[in-house]
């Protein structure tokens, strides 16, 4: 475990701000002349600040004085050449912590709401994976209008976006109304409240698996199943949002800016799951492990015969969670899935104790749309000690932030002196 987290981490929950990467969008409209104060705010507080302006917003304030408040180069031009074949503003918003858009027009708001990318902020957001905070300012009529109703109700109702509403009071063209853009310190409240909430795992190192694997029966053909690897995927960017080192085991090719182990086999999985595990503070195992494999794998592609019939032998493959739950430490916790098809609560208890696990997650996979290869689940989640939640169909990466805030309680717990009467 991290050494320096309990420090790092007090220091944080003072200033959530300190050494987080925020791209400033700033679109066009008269609230954009408060941009350069609001950069200036977020930078004060230790922040990174990278501005990017819509080429509306070059109407209200100039990229110079937002590269003086930020100390960054400002972006605004989508076809921008800066010697670089990876695009600068496209690693921007990879490694953004946190997208704020402000003042955020009623066009740029329709934009959103519909996927259009004509311009750098709006392809910046579309490429990043960053929580994203929009301060809508406008005329109240445009505010109140049912098309911009519509696309904030759109936005609000999207995962990872978080609207900071907009007040009452006189606008700039001079009518009263709501459409006044959120005060800046409203906004650097909100910001920082988001931020320190999206921390919580620091230093911790996480291990997650995810997909399923293929057992090879010859040079073509191999016994797999129905995962996706999403469950899994979703479950560790959750995880390295909030702060932690997470390591994923995976079946599936994913391009992340952690570690990701490739590997195909049970026994790959194992080899890889067993040599990272000592280090790990929890493992999380969403993978669909192929519980059986062909005895033998052909070298050769197996030919069609006369016979109708070709006989499999298979056999058992080592139950990972089975062994590790046997060595884990106190101080770890190990999260296990079980899919299910029938006795969902039965079942998963009675893996939950043989495996020795501290949570488990159950799904019934003969409920239609949902589980295996799709982007929402319901699950049980069961604890050791007792605990029951049912979370009904949300999307997987819902889960995953759930089961954060679930680990996260899980490692204050273990960290508590315990008290001796
Ligand atoms: O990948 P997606 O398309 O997003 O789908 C997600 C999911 C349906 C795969 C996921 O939610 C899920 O249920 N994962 C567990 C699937 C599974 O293998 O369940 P199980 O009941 O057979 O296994 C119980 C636990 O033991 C699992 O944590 C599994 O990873 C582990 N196991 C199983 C067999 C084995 N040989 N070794 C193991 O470690």
């Amino acid at each position: 475990m991290n050494k320096n987290r309990t420090s790092e981490s007090n220091s944080e929950s003072l200033n959530p701000l300190q050494h987080r990467t925020i791209l400033l969008g700033v679109s066009g409209g008269i609230a954009a002349y408060k941009a350069c104060d609001l950069a200036s705010m977020l930078r004060r507080a230790g922040a990174e600040v990278h501005a990017v302006l819509t080429p509306n917003a070059k109407e209200f304030v100039t990229p110079l004085s937002l590269m003086t408040m930020t100390r960054n180069t400002v972006h605004c031009s989508q076809f921008s050449f800066d010697g670089q074949w990876r695009p600068e503003h496209i690693e921007l918003a990879k490694k953004a912590d946190l997208v704020l858009i402000a003042p955020a027009t009623a066009d740029l708001l329709a934009k959103l709401a519909n996927g259009i990318c004509d311009d750098l902020l709006t392809t910046m957001v579309l490429a990043t994976r960053a929580q994203v905070m929009l301060a809508p300012a406008m005329n109240p009529q445009m505010l109140e209008h049912p098309a911009t109703q519509n696309n904030l109700a759109i936005l609000q109702n999207r995962y990872r976006y978080e609207i900071i509403p907009s007040e009452i009071g006189e606008v700039a063209c001079g009518d009263w109304g709501a459409g006044k853009m959120a005060s800046l310190e409203t906004i650097m409240a909100t910001v920082g409240a988001r931020l320190s909430s999206h921390r919580t795992l620091n230093g911790r190192q996480l291990l997650v698996t995810a997909g399923g694997t293929r057992e090879p029966i010859d040079p073509v053909r191999f016994i797999g199943n129905r995962s996706s690897g999403k469950m899994g995927i979703a479950m560790a960017d959750a995880a390295h949002a909030r702060g932690a080192d997470v390591t994923l085991v995976s079946t599936v090719e994913v391009d992340r800016p952690y570690p990701v182990i490739l590997v195909e086999t049970a026994f790959e999985m194992q080899e890889a799951v067993e040599t990272e595990f000592d280090n790990c503070d929890a493992l999380v195992m969403t993978a669909a492990v192929a519980d059986f494999r062909p005895i033998s794998v052909s070298e050769q592609k197996i030919k069609k015969t006369e016979s109708e019939d070709i006989v499999l032998e298979l056999t058992k493959n080592p139950d990972i969670l089975d062994l590790l739950g046997r060595v884990k430490r106190k101080d770890q916790i190990i999260i296990g899935f079980a899919a299910e098809s029938e006795a969902l609560f039965t079942h998963a208890t009675e893996k939950l104790r043989r495996k020795n696990l501290d949570v488990i997650v159950g799904n019934d996979i003969t409920v239609p749309d949902i589980g295996f290869g799709s982007d929402d689940n319901a699950v049980i989640i069961l604890t050791v000690d007792g605990g029951r939640e049912n979370l009904s169909r949300m999307p997987k990466r819902a889960i995953a932030e759930h089961l954060c805030d679930i680990l996260l309680g899980r490692f204050t717990a273990l960290e508590s002196p315990k008290v001796t009467k």
